[in-house]
């Protein structure tokens, strides 16, 4: 996601506009812009952080009352100066900001290159900014009217801000699916992403909704409406919350908030990629070599940490649902072990950060070697992505706290796609089943807001278990690698030692472990290993364990075996993993907050290991 700022009103707009700039680069911070109207219309456009903006701007005329900034998280064109927002018409006469994805800009653009527009930018933005030109110049439109238009061709999200050169006295904003709020100061007025640049200023709020616009004028009126031009009354909210938390949204940290987004965020890496009703799934990503990806002889995934769980997920999926054979590696065992790797095997790494030293070295050697390699990467632009042939992004947003959460559930559901979407075309799933996966998948945002509204319960669990030393995480099949995630993350954030393992295993050593202090945490959702994983639970009750179990609502005999226990809702098998695993970061969370833990920045991490 990306940051919007832009004011109107009788003071300079350029220091308001980078400041509140500076308050949103938590939401992407891979370029920065502003354009300032005094004159003319001023555009200063910068890669990277809203810093190296400002050194840039230095040079350049910001004089003016009138301005929109951005800070931007790349979706379409990795991270330059020119793929910096804001956008301008190919007359120079408008300038956009934009925080979304425009699914059909592929459409629109090349309609507008028939209609002899040039484009500077690999963006979906400035597509936006040129279809809004077309309709104020062929109709004669007013910015407003122009941009009510060309949003009504547009399909996917958005929020915007445009501005004209020739008419200085009017901003006009936009949303749907993306957030937008207004700002009503004393003869100013204020557009922004969300309250932070704004709080300073005034704590008079208005929230727009999906499809609304507002006009913002110098004289301190405001306007809004629909796309159908109906005049919408404001309800004014007054904000009585502090800035700090507004960055946080409220929440106490970066973690609790991403864990807490995962129902947009899983819902973002869905995004144009699949459609139940319809019956189709296309990840876009694999489309060039689709064939060479479903006939692999191999898939090799290569990633560490938390990325390494999602693919041990993933080869579950690949496996059952696509029938191709597939290894996980450890990218920093891969790389140092002179591999075997043929060039009919395909590597696909799994990296949030897409800058994982050992993950990008992996994937060099699978390229040297002749594989097809392929990213499932976060960080739009970021090294992987550009190494690779191709690749998904998750669209998971910015992942700011160390422990890893909302990149985990996304890798998952662009995994699950890309083997619905292999497995449909080899034939190897039932047109039912199929069917079945889709609305299940669809229906999985909302599984997951139910499961985090047992937040009270699961902090109530951590309370009793917070002074531990040991644990153990136990799981089968597609949760064996829930297991070693819920582990990963209590260890890295309590600092309390875990480990996960497949349930079974458990018998084969670390049963010697188990004694009355020692808490297991039993993923007990699998349909098809239920009966297996009772004999284990009672293994492990035999030797006076504390049992928290994850079951399936509705369980009862696992329910009756357990000291606690955590109900999910009832999803297809598959799926299961992007909702086990929200209890299990809920649990890490409240015990590391209990510990008086540096939940955000854990002791001796990164939230890159750029380093070998
Ligand atoms: C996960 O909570 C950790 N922060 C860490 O294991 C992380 O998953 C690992 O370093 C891989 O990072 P990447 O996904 O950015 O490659």
């Amino acid at each position: 996601m990306c940051g919007i700022v832009a004011y109107i009103g009788k003071k300079q707009a350029y220091p308001i506009i980078i400041e509140g700039l500076k308050r949103l680069e938590y939401r992407g911070y891979d370029s920065a812009g502003v354009s300032i109207f005094s004159d003319k219309l001023v555009v200063v456009k910068k890669k990277g952080k809203v810093s190296k903006l400002e050194n840039a701007a230095a040079a350049a005329n910001t004089t003016g009352t009138i301005g929109i900034g951005h800070t931007r998280w790349a979706t379409h064109g990795e991270p330059n100066d020119k793929n910096a927002h804001p956008h301008l018409s190919g007359n120079g006469r408008l300038a956009l900001i934009h925080n979304g994805i425009i699914e059909n800009y592929a459409t629109l653009k090349k309609a507008l290159q028939n209609l002899g527009h040039e484009f500077i930018s690999d963006t979906d933005t400035e597509v936006l900014v040129h279809l809004i030109e077309e309709y104020q110049k062929r109709e004669n439109l007013s910015l407003s009217e122009a941009v009510r238009k060309a949003l009504q061709k547009v399909v996917g999200a958005y929020s915007i801000v445009v501005m004209d050169e020739n008419d200085p006295d009017v901003l006009v904003g936009a949303r749907k699916s993306s957030p937008l709020v207004l700002g009503i100061g004393d003869d100013e007025l204020f557009l922004a992403s969300d309250a932070t640049p704004i709080i300073k200023y005034t704590n008079k709020v208005v929230y727009l909704n999906d499809e609304e616009m507002v006009s913002i004028y110098r004289d301190g009126t405001y306007e809004i409406k629909n796309l159908h031009n109906e005049i919408k009354v404001p309800t004014i909210h007054e904000l009585d919350l502090k800035l700090e938390e507004l960055e946080k949204e409220g929440f106490e940290h970066y973690m609790l908030k991403e864990i807490y987004q995962q129902p947009t965020t899983i819902k973002e890496s869905m995004r144009g990629r699949l459609n139940a009703d319809e019956g189709w799934v296309l990840v876009g990503g694999m489309q060039q070599y689709f064939s060479r990806i479903m006939n692999a002889k191999r898939i090799i995934f290569a990633a560490c940490g938390t990325s390494w769980h999602s693919a041990l997920v993933g080869e579950y999926l690949f496996e059952e649902l696509a029938r191709i054979p597939v290894e996980v590696e450890y990218a920093s065992e891969l790389r140092y072990r002179n591999p075997i790797i043929h060039d009919d095997d395909v590597v696909i790494a799994l990296s949030q950060s897409g800058e994982t030293a050992d993950t990008l070295a992996a994937l060099e050697l699978a390229k040297e070697k002749g594989a097809l390699i392929y990213g499932i990467v976060n960080v739009v632009g970021s090294s992987i992505s550009r190494i690779t042939h191709c690749g998904s992004y998750i669209h998971a947003g910015p992942e700011i706290g160390v422990a890893s959460t909302k990149a985990f559930t996304s890798q998952i559901t662009v995994l699950t796609l890309m083997a619905l979407n292999l497995g449909y075309k080899k034939g190897t799933i039932t047109e039912d089943y199929f069917r079945r996966l889709l609305f299940a998948l669809e229906a999985i945002p909302d599984k997951v807001e139910k499961v985090l509204k047992q937040n009270e319960k699961i902090k109530y669990i951590a309370s009793e278990i917070k002074n531990v030393n040991n644990s153990l995480y136990l799981g089968r099949g597609y949760n064996f690698p829930v297991a070693l995630e819920g582990a990963l993350k209590l260890k890295e954030i309590s600092y309390i030692h875990a480990e996960g393992y497949p349930a079974a295993e458990m018998k084969h050593g670390p049963i010697a472990l188990i004694d009355e202090n020692m808490p297991v945490i039993v993923i007990a959702t699998n349909q098809s290993a239920y009966e297996k994983v009772i004999s284990n639970i009672q293994e492990v009750k035999a030797r006076k364990a504390i049992v928290i179990s994850v079951i399936t609502e509705g369980e009862e005999k696992i329910k009756a075996m357990s000291d606690y226990f955590i109900e999910i809702p009832e999803t297809e098998e598959p799926l299961t993993p992007l909702l086990s695993v929200i209890p299990l970061q809920l649990l890490a969370y409240h015990i590391a907050v209990m510990r008086n833990c540096d939940v955000d920045q854990p002791r001796n991490l990164a939230k890159s290991v750029t380093v070998e």
